[in-house]
């Protein structure tokens, strides 16, 4: 069961092979994914790239290294390893056996749930796909690689899910996820932060720090699912996650190592004159891509995550560390809100603010981030800190959606907003400066100017490996 056989045309360890119909269907859905994967990922040409295939799902040892042509990447379909005494751990149907069936029911609304997941992960490799023309290393180009690859098999894994159990609807849903295109005007993405273009590195560090990570939180609920298909293919995609969640961080990590040391070298704030990107700049990225993330995660409250949760689709993160009821019927909690026109908090039920409960544990793990890059900031001398602006700050949806508030959270009028917002949000300016600082460097150990080299190389390789073979 946990042996993927990568002599089938597809690997995976779901045994496709006893489902005849199954695997047909998944086999016409390949020649389309591939010219997905030619037309809309990766532009820059290479012969191969040291890349990372899942072989196996269990605790140790579930990944293989080795130079591969991309287009040859083995996507497969992948389930962490099923428990069959698992029992649903929330909601109205709490302490029942895990569901090996889509109950009818639930449906729609479970078919809802995976196209949504399913709809960012082709949408994060159409945002990047121009990036390798300008990666700072091959070390660099290889990670952006890593994280495409996976994110096409993370599409496997929600086009199985809608193949398997969801009929003629799932199959068109399938063939929907490759029509819809980031930031296309007719058939967009489903989610405004996959619809943003991600034109260079340091965009593509914030987007792994804390879109990507939006994706963890998102995959954590799923992966607690009464339907245990869901909650065992999200177990396994959190794997490959942390690997997106590690590029982020250590790459927003060196940008900031980079401009420090220049700083202190040449004692001065302004680091353009050496190539490098001043901490300003680098604030106002954050404000951007932290603020649109927070977007994804809804409104501070929803009835349909209440029903989500009540019946047993969605949990919380965590949920089995939480020490309540796991029902929630009739508890309450204050969400973020605007009461009489001021940013403050309303006491709501807890069912409809299970976005909001979501979002805290967000916002936690990006504070970790902050912290971080600080500590950089702190052990290289200098007084500069970054921070998280205001959770009412330049938000589309939720309670704030209608106002506007500063990074330090006091509500602005429309007009100080349009005369204060270019302090905090990346101007024209900054994007064009950023982009200019973007230029290929594809020599074995070399590195951009704007950027410090990793402390460590991938899978015990050193940084100079020659992680990606050019065309
Ligand atoms: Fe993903
Ligand atoms: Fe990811």
């Amino acid at each position: 069961m946990t042996t993927p056989d990568y002599a089938e045309k597809i690997p995976n360890n779901v045994e496709l092979r006893e489902d005849r119909r199954l695997q047909r269907a998944l086999e016409s859905w390949q020649p389309n994914f591939l010219s997905w994967w030619e037309s809309m990922g990766p532009t820059l040409p290479t012969r191969d790239v040291y890349l990372r295939t899942a072989i196996n799902v269990g605790r140790e040892g579930w990944a293989h290294f080795a130079h591969v042509p991309m287009r040859d990447y083995r996507w497969g379909i992948f389930l962490a390893e099923r428990d069959p005494g698992r029992v649903i751990g929330f909601g109205e149907h709490k302490g029942e056996p895990a569901w090996e069936q889509v109950p009818g029911e639930y449906r729609a609304d479970l078919r809802r749930l995976i196209v949504i997941q399913g709809d960012t992960e082709p949408a994060s490799v159409e945002q990047q796909r121009n990036l390798g023309a300008t990666a700072p290393s091959l070390y660099d180009l290889r990670n952006l690689f890593q994280v495409n690859v996976e994110e096409g098999r993370h599409l496997w894994a929600m086009v199985y899910l809608l193949h398997a159990y969801f009929g003629r609807d799932g199959r068109d849903e399938a063939d929907e996820l490759l029509h819809r295109n980031s930031g296309s005007e007719d058939s967009p993405r489903i989610l405004g932060a996959f619809n943003e273009e991600t034109p260079d590195w340091l965009s593509f560090f914030m987007f792994t720090y804390f879109t990507d990570r939006d994706g963890k939180y998102q995959l954590g609920t799923l992966k607690e699912s009464a339907f245990d298909p869901l909650s065992r293919t999200c177990e396994f995609m959190l794997k490959e996650e942390a690997h997106h969640m590690m590029v982020g961080t250590t790459g927003v990590d060196r940008v900031v190592e980079r401009t420090a040391q220049l700083m202190v070298g040449n004692d001065t704030d302004d680091v353009a004159a050496f190539g490098a990107i001043g901490l300003p700049v680098i604030q106002r990225y954050l404000n951007f891509h932290y603020s649109v993330s927070l977007d994804l995660f809804g409104g501070e409250t929803s009835t349909n995550v209440a029903n989500y949760y009540t019946a047993g689709l969605k949990g919380r993160w965590n949920e089995d560390r939480r020490k309540d009821d796991h029902k929630l019927t009739d508890d309450g909690m204050l969400v973020d809100a605007l009461v009489e026109g001021e940013i403050g908090q309303a006491e709501v039920a807890a069912l409809t603010g299970l976005n909001t409960d979501l979002r805290r544990e967000y916002i936690a793990d990006c504070t970790i981030g902050v912290n971080r890059w600080n500590k950089i900031l702190e052990s290289a001398g200098l007084p500069h800190r970054l921070g998280l602006p205001h959770i009412a700050f330049n938000r589309k949806v939720g309670a704030f959606a209608g106002i506007e508030a500063s990074p330090s959270g006091e509500l602005l009028s429309p007009t100080e907003w349009q005369q204060r917002k270019t302090e905090w949000l990346p101007t024209d300016v900054d994007k064009t400066y950023v982009r200019s600082r973007m230029h290929a460097v594809y020599d074995r150990g070399k590195i951009a100017s704007w950027i410090a080299p990793p402390r460590n190389g991938i899978n015990g390789q050193p940084f100079g490996y020659d992680y990606v073979h050019l065309a």
